[in-house]
């Protein structure tokens, strides 16, 4: 069993205490010293009182412990699938294991922090780490980071929960505002990290190189303390992103703990000037130290000293993961799985099967123990019941040549079946580059077209981080997205062609049809510095949706060599109070012929919102394997927040009574079974009436409505239900406040005041 929030937050506080202790110890010069990194990977020690330095490593999928300073050779560890890859798992107990995983990689290595996982939303598919992020929807983003936290501090290694917040664009990272609305950060840009803080605890929290909304995330209080202590309840300790500290006595009174990679004497002497001169506060200067500290004692208390990983085991988990990681998007005339009961002969074309490409470029690239190919692979699975013919079609730099592509041509035509391997050269995807296009290299789409003019029987393997285009989807007749996979990823597609394993993961991202469709265009990234969130809370399918524009593959879509069906979709209570759990429940049925697994989905709508609200949001999911003709009552609960917006007037999450659908189904476009559920008012969260109010407002109001028909009398408005419709709209749109000038000073401020205050 993984250790729960309770236990963990339990043991931060034991640890908490000693960390007072011992900050009420140190001197100013050593608790400044401690702000600052002691290089690139280490916290400084403080021999005196036997304060341990701490040791941190990427992140986020494998290990990579730099052997010397910088930006170098790492030691070899197991490269797991990449974000965006796992993610199209949809299956967090898959994750956790990784990371538990991941931890035994990082013991053995004697790393006790492990900088990941990274949650911020696909803003555009071109954003430069999307490889590296989970999802464009939080609540799936969310809930994978979460388990992979638990998992990786389930043995006694912490995580770092990366790039808080709203890091959305590559292109001057370290200077750019990510410009954005209270409703769209609550709503889109952080979710994901609150879902993580508050279900999985991370042991730290990477403060990212943007600024929000021109306030520095290093810097900026609001998210540090007011959001991520405050509310949240944060107990671990801020640091910053590589090189984001900018006025080191703004991050210290704004929550942050930790400056890296450090600066010498630099920070830590303004700091402690400022200390000096009554800048930062003596209290405030410990209340980043203490958790920073506590941390520390932990990580140490957690090592397991002489600790060795088995790196054939995590092999076999990566090659899993892998698979379970894999879209099957299309599958015309049942071409997947290859059939090698009987002997065939098969053109193995693109690069990638002999070289594959695994993981991104960037701080996040892992030196692999090993890597298997999908060349070497097939064969071993296929056995000699098959006879493989290779072309490369391409160059590493995606190009291509008359001559590769007449090669390709001939072994495709020689062969009973052709399996093309196409997606992003390594240069394309890479922290600190936004792509600048949607598409394929030029080389990997001429290279398609002629391979599928000499052979109808042609499967596409896609192999990329991140959404691409795909001109050619409608006439090839098998494309099998495989994402950078790891370094395990070749054994992994070999067993989906193969059918070893049936496909089961399903888009963790929406792939549009043009670059010109995506929410943020044409404005991502922006090059001036000011990233202005123009689109609001509709990104991902929330836009598609709100604009009926039909992406290429939707958010949630994924095929299978089985099918499913959903039936028996019962929703209760029907009726109810914003604070009753809702409980869902749905049968799910393998109704083909071979083993699966299928991730359900619920989404739920507002038929009637107040405000602007996306036409539905994924609120939960559940992967569920099962046998043919097996089938399965699959459970979930919604609780008030699965139906709120987020007010900002109010500050707070807000569920508007009124009517809401529960649609679930097998992806965002094929919703297969609906319900209606009515939300009643609650007394204990209306709205709350101001000067500002509308009159329409007090009518429905629990304490307002009392007040309603004095109101109405003040406007000088008789039976409002008498009045025409254009007048009575007239006057119930007004802000409560006219009535004093519009009743000529008749109705008094002393009495719109007293009303008022009964309101509060
Ligand atoms: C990246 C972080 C990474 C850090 C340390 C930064 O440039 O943004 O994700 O953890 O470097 O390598």
């Amino acid at each position: 069993m993984i250790s729960s929030k309770e236990s963990s937050v339990q043991r931060s506080v034991d640890y908490i205490s000693k960390a007072k202790s011992l900050a009420a110890e140190m001197t100013l010069e050593e608790k400044t010293k401690l702000l600052s990194g002691n290089g690139w990977w280490r916290t400084h020690a403080v021999e005196r009182l036997g304060i341990p330095s701490m040791s941190v490593s990427d992140g986020p999928h494998g290990l990579r412990k730099v052997e010397g300073g910088g930006i170098q050779a790492s030691v070899p560890a197991t490269c797991f699938p990449t974000a965006s890859a796992i993610a199209s798992s949809w299956d967090t107990e898959l994750i956790r294991e990784i990371g538990v995983a991941l931890a035994e990689e990082c013991q053995a290595s004697g790393v006790q922090i492990l900088l990941g996982p990274g949650v911020n939303m696909k803003r555009s598919p071109l954003g430069g780490r999307n490889f590296e992020y989970f999802s464009e929807d939080p609540v799936l983003a969310g809930k994978m980071a979460a388990a992979y936290i638990l998992g990786v501090q389930s043995r006694g290694v912490g995580t770092s929960l990366k790039h808080y917040a709203a890091n959305n664009q590559e292109f001057e990272r370290m200077a750019t505002s990510s410009n954005l609305d209270e409703r769209t950060l609550r709503e889109v840009y952080l979710p994901a990290f609150e879902i993580a803080v508050k279900e999985a605890q991370p042991w730290s929290v990477m403060a990212a190189y943007n600024s929000v909304n021109h306030v520095f995330a290093t810097e900026n209080a609001w998210l540090l303390q007011d959001i991520l202590r405050k509310e949240w309840g944060f107990a671990g300790f801020v640091v910053s992103d590589w090189g984001a500290v900018h006025d080191g006595i703004a991050g210290v009174n704004a929550g942050l703990s930790l400056e890296m990679p450090g600066s010498g004497s630099y920070h830590q002497n303004k700091v402690l000037q400022a200390v000096h001169a009554g800048k930062i506060p003596v209290s405030r200067l410990d209340d980043v130290i203490v958790p920073l500290l506590a941390v520390i004692l932990k990580a140490q208390a957690s090592r397991q000293a002489n600790a060795t990983f088995d790196a054939e085991r995590h092999d076999l988990l990566a090659r899993r993961a892998a698979a379970d990681s894999i879209v099957l998007l299309k599958n015309a005339g049942n071409l997947l799985p290859l059939n090698f009961d009987e002997a065939k002969t098969v053109a193995l074309i693109g690069a990638f099967a002999q070289t594959p490409r695994y993981q991104g470029s960037g701080s996040s690239q892992v030196n692999p123990t090993r890597i298997s190919t999908a060349y070497d692979e097939l064969i071993t699975l296929a056995g000699k019941n098959v006879a493989l013919r290779y072309a490369a079609g391409f160059s590493e730099d995606g190009s291509t040549t008359g001559e590769l592509i007449d090669a390709a041509v001939q072994e495709a035509k020689a062969s009973d079946v052709a399996v093309l391997f196409a997606g992003l050269p390594a240069s394309y995807e890479s922290e600190g580059i936004d792509r600048s296009s949607l598409e394929l290299p030029i080389g990997h789409n001429r290279l398609i077209e002629s391979v599928l003019s000499a052979q109808p029987n042609l499967v596409v393997v896609l192999i990329n981080g991140s959404a691409v285009a795909l001109p050619w989807a409608d006439r090839v007749p098998a494309i099998v997205e495989a994402w950078l996979g790891g370094q395990a990823s070749g054994g992994a597609i070999a067993d989906v062609l193969t059918g070893r394993i049936n496909p089961s993961g399903k888009l963790s991202e929406s792939f549009p049809v043009r670059l010109e469709d995506t929410p943020s265009y044409p404005e991502f990234p922006a090059k001036n510095q000011e990233a202005n969130y123009g689109e609001g809370i509709f990104i991902g399918y929330r836009y598609y949706d709100a604009r009926k524009l039909k992406p290429l593959y939707p958010f949630g879509f994924g095929l299978s060599y089985t099918t499913f069906s959903y039936s028996d979709l019962r929703v209760t209570p029907a009726t109810g109070g914003d604070k009753e759990n809702v409980s869902v429940e749905v049968t799910v049925k393998n109704t083909g012929k071979v083993w699966g697994k299928e991730i359900v989905q619920l989404y739920v709508r507002e038929e009637q919102p107040r405000v602007v609200r996306p036409e539905k949001e994924l609120k939960a999911f559940a992967k569920v394997a099962l046998e043919p003709g097996e089938d399965k009552r699959v459970n979930f609960q919604l609780q008030a927040r699965d139906f709120a917006y987020y007010d900002v007037p109010r500050r707070d999450w807000l569920v508007k009574p009124g009517d809401f659908a529960i649609l679930v189904g097998a992806s965002s476009q094929d919703l297969r079974l609906q319900q209606t559920i009515k939300i009643l008012a609650s007394e204990a969260n209306p709205l709350r009436l101001t000067r500002d109010s509308l009159l329409k407002e007090f009518r429905n109001h629990p304490q307002g409505k009392a007040f309603y028909s004095e109101l109405v009398a003040g406007f000088g408005m008789g039976d409002p239900d008498e009045v025409d419709i254009p007048t009575r709209a007239f006057l119930e749109d007004m802000p409560i406040y006219k009535i004093c000038a519009f009743s000529e000073g008749r109705f008094t401020e002393e009495r719109l005041l007293e009303i008022l205050t009964k309101m509060q």
